[in-house]
C-alpha cells in the first residue's frame, strides 16, 4: 500500500498538488504519455523577458484603471502637465481625469448628439446606438484658458471649446453652449474614421473625410483669422482614400516662416496601378505660411509634397517584405526642436505574411526626400519617372520666406511655379528608415502593433529610447535597442509585456508623461494608467538587476531601485549594454545564499521539483549531487526525469532519486543558482509508524480512475502557460476537484486507529511539517550564487 508523507499538510492549495502527484503513482505503470518534451523550452529572443498579467498588475505595480459606464471609444486624449490633468474625449462624454491617479477626481461633460440629427442619421440607414452618436475625435489645447473639441455628432460634425481654467486648482471642466460651432473638416462623419490634427496658434490643420460619403479627403486648414485652405479636390494623385494616423507642427529654420506642418496617412498608391489596389504609407508636408495660389490653386495648398515611408526587411530570397500599413506616429523631441526623431509603427496588409515593425525616421532624410526628384508620370500609358526637366523657381515645397527666397506669400509665387505643383505632389524617392530596416520587428504572432509612445532615458552608460508599443490585443511591450558591438549591430531587448486590459481590447491611443514616469493607455473598453517601470520585479541581487538590462533600474547596493543619474550614491550599479553580472556584481559582499529546500518523495510515486525563474527568458537547468562527497553532475532527462517550464518531474521515484538538486537560470551567457532542493526518498515498504499519519489510506481502493484524472489534470496544468504559480495551478486542481465531489477524497478514520487529522491541522514530525510550509513560502525567493567563469570586463562605452 502507498505511504503517503505529504499528507501531514494542511490541504492548502500547494498541498493539493502535491497530493495529485503522489496519489498518481497508485497506477504509475499505466500514467498516461503526455506531451511534456523532455528538453527544456530554449530561451529565445523573441519572448518577452517579463511576462505580467492584468490581475498581477493591478493588484502589485500601480496600475489603475478608468471606465465609464454607457461609453466606449477612448480614442482622443490630451496631457495636460501644468494643470495635472489628462482630458479624454470618449463615445458622448469629454473627461478631465487627475495624471497622478485617472480613476481619482473625475470631472465629466456629457456631450451627446441632439436628437434631430441623431433621428436624421436614424432615417438615412444608420445605426441609431452605433453611429448616431457623438465620438469625440479632436481634442487639442486652444488658449491658457480653453480646449478646443470635435466630435462626429450623428454625421453631423460639431466642435466646441471647453474651458479649463488657468490653474490646476481652478478645477473648471466646462463647455459654453453659445461657442459650438460646425465641425465640417474637422471632425470625421463617420466614428470608424479617424481624424488627425493639429492645431498651431489659432488655427487648426485636420487630415479628414469632408462629405457625409466619406468620399472627399483633405488636408485642411481651418479657424483662425486667415480664409480656409484645402487640397485639390477629387485628383488621386493628391489624396487616394487616405487614412489619416498623424499630424505634427515641425520649424525648419530659426525663421518661423520656413515652419512646415507634416501628415502621416497611408493610401491606395497611384504609382502602383496595375499591381491591383497597393496601399503605401505616406508623409506628406505643408508650409504654414502657404496662403494659396492667386490665379490657380486659389485657397488650395501651393507647398504640399508627400512621398512614401518605406519600412520593409530583406526575405531570404533577396525581395523585401514591406509592411505598408502605417498605424501610429510619435515623435520624439530632442534638443534640436527641428529634428525631433520619427517613430512609427507598421502592420503588413499581406494576408499571407502577417507581421509589425517599428521603424524610426530622421528629418534628415525625410528634408532630403523632398529635396528630391519629383515623380512623373507623362499621361495614361507611362510609367512614373523621375522627373527630367528645369525644376521651376521657387522650388514647389519651399516655404516663401527670407531664408530660401525672395518671395512674401506664395500668392506671389509664379504660375509656373503654382502649375508644377499642382500635377506633382509626388517625391519619386522614399524615406528609408534608419539603418534600412526597422528597430523592432514582430512577425508570425497573433497580434499588431497599433501604438507607440517612447520615452527617452538616461542611463549609466548613456540614453535609451525606451519604445512602449500598443497591441490589438490589449498588451503594451516594453522595448529597447542596445548596440551590440557597434551601431550597426543593434540587439533587440523585449523587456516587458505587460497585459493592460482584461478584455484583451486593442489599444487606440497612448500617451507618455516623462515627468510623472506614467503612460495612459486607451481602448474601446477602458482606460489604464501604468508606470513606465517596475523595478522590483527583476529581483534583490545584483545579478538579476543587471540582468534585466532595464534603463530605468539599478542596483543600490540592496535592491533593484529607479536609476537616476544625478543621485550621488556609492553602490549604484547598471550596465543596460552588456547586462553583464560577472563584471557588475564582482565581489562577495554582492553574493546572496542560495535558498534551500527540503522535499519528500516517495518510492514509485512521482515528485515535483519547483524552480521558476523570474526571466522568461533564463534557460534552466538542473544539476544532482548524491552526497557532498560525490561529484555535482547534470540532471539525466529522460522519459522518467521531465524538465518542464515550472521545475522538475520525477516520475516512479527511485531510492537513487535522493541528494542535493540544484536549479540554474542561464541567461545572457551567466549562470546563477536560484534554489537547492535535497530529496528524501521514503521508501515505499518502510512502515508507516515512522511517518505522519495517513488519513487517506483508506481510500485507496477505487481511486485509481480519479487518480489518474488528476494526474492528466496536472499534467496539463503544469505546461499551461498561462498560469503563474504553484497557487493558480493547485487552485485550477482544487476547483476541478470540487467539480466532482461525490468522487473527491475525502478524510476518513485511519485504519491504523489514531485519530483522523483534522484539516487544516498539522499532523506528524514538526519538523517536517516546517519543511513543506518552507517550500511554499520560499519558491518565489531568487538568489544567486557566484562561482562565474572569469570574463574580461567589457567596456560600456558611451553611444
Ligand atoms: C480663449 O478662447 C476662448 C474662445 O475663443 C475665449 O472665450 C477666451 O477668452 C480665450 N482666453 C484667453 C485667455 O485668451
Amino acid at each position: 500500500m502507498m505511504t503517503m508523507v505529504m499528507m501531514a499538510m494542511t490541504l492548502t492549495c500547494s498541498s493539493l498538488l502535491f497530493l495529485g502527484l503522489l496519489t498518481a503513482q497508485a497506477s504509475s505503470s499505466d500514467v498516461p504519455k503526455t506531451s511534456t518534451s523532455p528538453t527544456p523550452p530554449s530561451s529565445s529572443s523573441s519572448s518577452p523577458r517579463m511576462k505580467l498579467s492584468y490581475k498581477d498588475l493591478l493588484a502589485f505595480h500601480g496600475v489603475r484603471r478608468y471606465e465609464l459606464d454607457r461609453s466606449c471609444c477612448f480614442s482622443t486624449m490630451l496631457l495636460d502637465e501644468e494643470r495635472g490633468r489628462l482630458f479624454v474625449g470618449a463615445k458622448n462624454f469629454l473627461l478631465s481625469l487627475s495624471l497622478d491617479n485617472i480613476a481619482k477626481q473625475e470631472h465629466k461633460i456629457y456631450w451627446p448628439a441632439p436628437v434631430d440629427w441623431r433621428e436624421e442619421c436614424n432615417w438615412a440607414g444608420k445605426d441609431i446606438n452605433m453611429d448616431c452618436v457623438n465620438y469625440v475625435k479632436v481634442l487639442h489645447h486652444y488658449n491658457r484658458t480653453h480646449l478646443y473639441a470635435c466630435g462626429t455628432g450623428a454625421f453631423h460634425p460639431t466642435c466646441a471649446f471647453l474651458e479649463v481654467g488657468q490653474k490646476m486648482e481652478d478645477h473648471i471642466f466646462r463647455m459654453n453652449p453659445s461657442l459650438i460651432e460646425d465641425g465640417k473638416g474637422k471632425s470625421p462623419y463617420d466614428p470608424r474614421h479617424a481624424a488627425a490634427s493639429v492645431l498651431i496658434g489659432d488655427e487648426l490643420y485636420s487630415g479628414v473625410a469632408t462629405d457625409l460619403m466619406g468620399r472627399d479627403f483633405t488636408i485642411f486648414r481651418s479657424l483662425g483669422r486667415r480664409t480656409s485652405i484645402r487640397t485639390e479636390q477629387h485628383d488621386s494623385r493628391w489624396l487616394n482614400e487616405p487614412k489619416f494616423v498623424g499630424a505634427f507642427w515641425v520649424p525648419e529654420s530659426e525663421n518661423p516662416d520656413d515652419d512646415k506642418i507634416f501628415f502621416f496617412f497611408r493610401e491606395t498608391a497611384v504609382e502602383a496601378q496595375g499591381l491591383g489596389k497597393a496601399t503605401y504609407s505616406r508623409i506628406g508636408q505643408l508650409c504654414r505660411n502657404d496662403m494659396g495660389g492667386q490665379r490657380s490653386l486659389v485657397n488650395k495648398w501651393t507647398t504640399f509634397l508627400k512621398t512614401r515611408l518605406i519600412c520593409s526587411v530583406p526575405g531570404s530570397d533577396g525581395s523585401d517584405t514591406y509592411f505598408d500599413e502605417l498605424r501610429d506616429v510619435f515623435l520624439l523631441q530632442t534638443r534640436d526642436r527641428k529634428n525631433p526623431l520619427v517613430y512609427t509603427v507598421f502592420s503588413t496588409s499581406s494576408s499571407v505574411f502577417k507581421g509589425s515593425a517599428v521603424c524610426l525616421y530622421t528629418m534628415n532624410d525625410i528634408r532630403r526626400a523632398f529635396l528630391g526628384p519629383f515623380a512623373h508620370k507623362e499621361g495614361p500609358n507611362y510609367q512614373w519617372v523621375p522627373y527630367q526637366g528645369k525644376v521651376p523657381y521657387p522650388r514647389p515645397g519651399m516655404c516663401p520666406s527670407k531664408t530660401f527666397g525672395s518671395f512674401e506669400s506664395t500668392k506671389g509665387f509664379p504660375d509656373d511655379v503654382i502649375q508644377f505643383a499642382r500635377h506633382h505632389p509626388l517625391m519619386f524617392n522614399p524615406v528609408y528608415p534608419l539603418k534600412h530596416r526597422p528597430v523592432f520587428l514582430r512577425t508570425n504572432v497573433d497580434y499588431s502593433f497599433t501604438q507607440i509612445a517612447v520615452d527617452r532615458v538616461a542611463a549609466a552608460d548613456g540614453q535609451y529610447d525606451v519604445m512602449f508599443i500598443g497591441t490589438d490585443v490589449g498588451t503594451v511591450l516594453k522595448v529597447i535597442s542596445v548596440p551590440k558591438e557597434n551601431w550597426d549591430n543593434m540587439e533587440e531587448l523585449l523587456l516587458e509585456e505587460l497585459q493592460v486590459f482584461k478584455d484583451s481590447s486593442s489599444i487606440i491611443n497612448m500617451q507618455i508623461s516623462s515627468k510623472r514616469q506614467q503612460l495612459y493607455v486607451g481602448s474601446e473598453t477602458g482606460l489604464a494608467q501604468v508606470p513606465l517601470h517596475r523595478c522590483s520585479i527583476y529581483g534583490k541581487a545584483c545579478a538579476e538587476c543587471c540582468l534585466a538590462r532595464d534603463p530605468y533600474c539599478a542596483w543600490d547596493g540592496t535592491s533593484c531601485t529607479r536609476y537616476l543619474p544625478n543621485t550621488k550614491r556609492r553602490y549604484r550599479r547598471q550596465d543596460v549594454r552588456n547586462g553583464d553580472p560577472n563584471t557588475l556584481c564582482s565581489g562577495d559582499h554582492h553574493k546572496h545564499r542560495v535558498a534551500q529546500k527540503k522535499l519528500y518523495g516517495v518510492e514509485g510515486s512521482s515528485t515535483f521539483l519547483e524552480c521558476l525563474p523570474k526571466s522568461l527568458q533564463a534557460r534552466i537547468t538542473w544539476t544532482y549531487q548524491r552526497t557532498t562527497d560525490t561529484p555535482r553532475e547534470e540532471v539525466h532527462l529522460d522519459d522518467r526525469v521531465l524538465q518542464t517550464d515550472r521545475g522538475l518531474l520525477i516520475r516512479n521515484v527511485l531510492r537513487r532519486d535522493g541528494g542535493m538538486y540544484q536549479c540554474h537560470a542561464m541567461e545572457h551567457g551567466f549562470t546563477q543558482t536560484l534554489l537547492g532542493i535535497a530529496l528524501e526518498v521514503v521508501p515505499s515498504s518502510s512502515p508507516s509508524s515512522a511517518l505522519p499519519s495517513d488519513p487517506f489510506s483508506s481510500l485507496n481502493h477505487g481511486r485509481s480512475v480519479n487518480q489518474k484524472m488528476w494526474y492528466r489534470d496536472f499534467m496539463q496544468l503544469v505546461d499551461h502557460p498561462n498560469l503563474n504559480t504553484v497557487d493558480q495551478i493547485c487552485e485550477q486542481v482544487w476547483m476541478r476537484k470540487n467539480r466532482q465531489p461525490s468522487k473527491a477524497p475525502v478524510p476518513a478514520a485511519p485504519a491504523s486507529g489514531k485519530p483522523a487529522a483534522p484539516l487544516g491541522v498539522p499532523h506528524g514530525p514538526p519538523s517536517k511539517w516546517k519543511h513543506l510550509q518552507e517550500i511554499r513560502k520560499g519558491r518565489n525567493r531568487r538568489t544567486h550564487e557566484s562561482k562565474p567563469p572569469h570574463r574580461a570586463p567589457r567596456s560600456a562605452g558611451e553611444w
